[in-house]
């Protein structure tokens, strides 16, 4: 189940051109995420941000408008589980952000342990969305493991 909140953007947020900014729509995009993770793991889960696919700011927004964030759970690996987050005007369907956020779950010296064990309940995609989101997450690990420098292949 995605995870659901709204936000009112205020004066507080603008940038000096008078829209929201990035840096803040940044931060709320990683406690967003990792809201729709948790739901998702039991509560001792320690969870780190690892990577972020895209930062891509696609449209301007204004004081006063109402923002949806959604949460979606799309992955889950080894040791890390991914959500798919989206920021969209509330009267207008129109997305102005949207990100692949991956999460590692660390054991109490800090270092990566297995995600399964912490789940509620196991997870396989089953929606077109979260079928789609897991293949792209796929594919960005199959290039992460190809790279010049992947694991075994550190300088
Ligand atoms: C999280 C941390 C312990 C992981 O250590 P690491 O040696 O990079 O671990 P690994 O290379 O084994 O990768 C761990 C998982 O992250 C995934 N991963 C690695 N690089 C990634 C990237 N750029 N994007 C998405 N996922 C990535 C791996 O695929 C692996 O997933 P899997 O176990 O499900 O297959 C370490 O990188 C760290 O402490 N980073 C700082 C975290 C932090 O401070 N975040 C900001 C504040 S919350």
């Amino acid at each position: 189940m995605p995870t659901e909140s709204m936000i009112l953007i205020r004066p507080e947020h603008l940038n000096h051109h008078g829209f929201l900014y990035g840096g803040r729509l940044l931060e709320w995009l990683d406690e967003h995420a990792y809201i729709g993770a948790m739901a998702h793991l039991k509560a001792e889960a320690n969870l780190v941000t690892k990577g972020i696919d895209r930062v891509e700011f696609r449209h301007q927004v204004r004081d006063g408008t109402l923002l949806r964030v959604r949460s979606t759970l799309v992955h889950v690996g080894h040791t890390s589980l991914t959500t798919y987050t989206s920021f969209e005007k509330a009267r207008d369907p129109l997305k102005i952000f949207r990100a692949l956020v991956t999460f590692v779950a660390l054991d109490e010296h800090g270092q990566p342990r297995p995600v399964e064990p912490l789940l509620l309940q196991p997870f396989s995609p089953s929606t077109d969305e979260e079928k789609r989101y897991w293949r792209e997450v796929e594919s960005a690990r199959s290039r992460r493991s190809a790279a010049p420098g992947a694991s075994g292949q550190k300088p």
